[in-house]
């Protein structure tokens, strides 16, 4: 066996004690302080709004723009990567654009951000966990603090010191296709869950070598958009706001987050990238948020038809980095954006004051970070990328999030020593299914899509015993003789735009698979894989063991290790489970309540 128990223990150990020593920060918030002043003084007009800016990878002209514009900020979005994608190949074309930044006048670093959302997810070689849903299912803080440990040492093995994550949705509706990105329907767990996410990426000081910069996503309800419709409308009066979607910034901010993407949604028809009450009075004044308030991909272009305006009232409104994915020969691109800020400040439509105010925070935040001490990549970091300590702590969270709905004459666990088992269904043998969305590509896709990683297929071959016959058949055609046959059916991967449905019925094939499998006579354990709770119907009547096995990542060993009794169910429902259409939104009865879960 790969990794035995011996290293699961080994990497419990090396990982676990981290943060009881929680030394005195590095720097006082009053050096901070003066260093910001003194650097803020130096500073032009242009330096300024350079900082304020943040261009995509892709959409970057020249790497010269970096100097010329002193750009502040750089990021890599879902399909952005060099075209070596190993963290090698990012580490170095990270350190290159770190360098061009240290060219500029004021040698102000980089700071560049990524989707890191389960795992460092962009890599050919980084350990991928599972999506936030499936966290949810452990119920763990101290789980996704790991989690997000392990995951912020890989982003930093790239150079990399800023993650777009977590996620602190509370998705209210499962026919949205980011609902894998929340942790649950319920606001108490995605804040407490939201909170050990950024004490794991951050640290106890931001300038360790192995932290990463936290940002909690997206301000505010972007889970609560009427009938789950992505950058939608959330309709509701303020009580509902703040009492449904507003704890988990307050948690994430008491835990340290210095960063928030503020979302592409509205609320009453009004967009969130416009909104001054809630960015500047509730989220900086009233919750006391002191880091960078960013924006996301475009969305401030959806405010209004004419970009000028936009810069105008987003700013106006609070953002204080622009994420710009827009170069020279399309519209709203990074330099049309510093020309017409530039503009509007000297008109004095954007305060001097508001500009000040947004450089101030993201120097603060660079300072804090260490980043003018080490702005380039920690090439032992780099090494340690997709170990197997790193793979340990994800099968660890893939295990627990298995959650157990039903186990008819105690199937569950079968015996590594059973004489014959069939396994069914593509997507057993499918890293890019079990992985899902925001996997190397934005919207992930099916298939061996990257190099390291283990499918559920081989995990159980891994795992049973010397004699064990296992067959496998995509169709269900070989399971003649079996004594038991595994199922694994579920969602083909998405992300956001292209993943909301209104219909979220198992599809016909899977069902008509788990037929073919129940023909056998032999009894049938299904593995669902999926970003949210899908229609069942006949297929769980059909199956004697049923698991929502969401979508776990890399490691699938772990759900190997639940199928054989090598660790109990321990997962629960983070959201309730509809029997029908007519049960979706939150709220509504359900099939099987939050908090559900079945064990051995
Ligand atoms: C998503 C964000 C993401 C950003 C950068 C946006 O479309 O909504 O979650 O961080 O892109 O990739
Ligand atoms: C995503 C990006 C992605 C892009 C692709 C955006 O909405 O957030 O990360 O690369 O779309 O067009």
């Amino acid at each position: 066996m790969k990794y035995g128990i011996m290293p699961l223990l080994l990497a419990l150990a090396v990982l676990g004690p981290g943060r009881a020593t929680m030394a005195a920060p590095k720097q006082s918030e009053a050096q901070i302080q003066r260093r910001v002043e003194a650097l803020l003084s130096t500073m032009s007009l242009d330096e300024k709004i350079g900082q304020m800016t943040q261009v995509d990878m892709n959409a970057l002209r020249d790497k010269d723009d970096i100097r010329k514009f002193g750009l502040g900020s750089m990021l890599s979005g879902g399909n952005s990567a060099p075209a070596d994608n190993s963290a090698t190949g990012w580490a170095r074309a990270y350190d290159e654009y770190q360098s061009w930044a240290l060219k500029a006048r004021l040698k102000i670093p980089l700071l560049y951000g990524i989707d890191a959302v389960h795992g460092d997810n962009h890599l050919d070689d980084a350990v991928i966990f599972p999506h936030n849903i499936g966290l949810g299912a452990t119920h763990s803080p101290e789980l996704v603090e790991e989690a997000a440990r392990v995951t912020a040492a890989e982003v930093k093995g790239t150079g990399i010191g800023w993650t777009f994550a977590p996620c602190v949705a509370v998705a209210r509706d499962e026919r949205w296709g980011r609902t894998y990105e929340s942790f649950g329907e319920d606001t108490g767990l995605v804040s407490r869950l939201g909170a050990a996410a950024v004490r794991g990426f951050q640290g106890s000081d931001l300038s360790d070598t192995a932290s990463v910069l936290a940002c909690a996503k997206h301000f505010l309800a972007d889970g609560g958009t009427t009938d789950g419709i992505d950058q939608g409308n959330a309709q509701c009066d303020e009580a509902a706001l703040r009492k449904i979607f507003l704890p988990p910034y307050a948690a994430t901010i008491k835990a340290g987050v210095e960063s928030i993407m503020v979302s592409y949604s509205s609320w009453n028809g009004v967009k969130m990238s416009s909104n001054k009450r809630l960015l500047t009075d509730v989220l900086k004044g009233e919750l006391g948020f002191k880091g960078i308030l960013v924006s996301d991909w475009a969305a401030i272009d959806q405010i209004s038809p004419d970009f000028t305006n936009d810069v105008d009232v987003s700013i106006n409104a609070g953002l204080d980095m622009i994420m710009i994915p827009n170069g020279p020969g399309h519209d709203n691109n990074y330099v049309q954006f510093i020309a017409i800020l530039k503009q509007l400040a000297s008109d004095g439509k954007v305060p001097l004051s508001r500009i000040d105010d947004a450089v101030r925070r993201i120097l603060r935040v660079k300072f804090m970070m260490g980043l003018f001490e080490h702005p380039f990549t920690d090439p032992a970091l780099t090494a340690e990328v997709g170990s197997s300590e790193h793979r340990a702590a994800a099968r660890l969270c893939v295990r627990a999030s298995m959650v157990l709905l039903k186990n008819r004459n105690h199937l569950l666990p079968l015996s590594k020593n059973v004489r014959h088992v069939a396994i069914v269904g593509q997507a057993a043998d499918d890293l890019g299914v079990q992985c899902g969305g925001w996997t190397v590509d934005w919207q992930g896709k099916p298939g061996r899509i990257r190099q390291n990683g283990t499918t559920i297929l081989q995990a159980i071959r891994q795992s049973v015993a010397a004699g064990t016959q296992v067959t496998f058949s995509a169709d269900a055609s070989d399971v003649a003789g079996a004594d038991a046959v595994l199922a694994v059916v579920g969602e083909m991967p998405y992300a956001e735009m292209k993943g909301d449905r209104t219909d979220l019925n198992l599809s016909e094939q899977d069902r008509a698979l788990i037929h073919r499998a129940k023909s056998s006579g032999a009894p049938v354990a299904a593995i669902l894989l999926s970003g949210r709770p899908l229609i069942l119907g006949s297929a769980l009547e059909e199956s004697d063991a049923f698991i929502a096995a969401w979508l776990p990542g890399t490691e699938g060993e772990g759900v190997a290790d639940v199928l054989f009794g090598e660790a109990r169910p321990t997962g629960k429902l983070p959201r309730h489970w509809p029997a029908s259409m007519e049960q979706v939104p939150v709220g509504n009865s359900s099939l099987f309540p939050t908090g559900f879960g079945l064990s051995y």
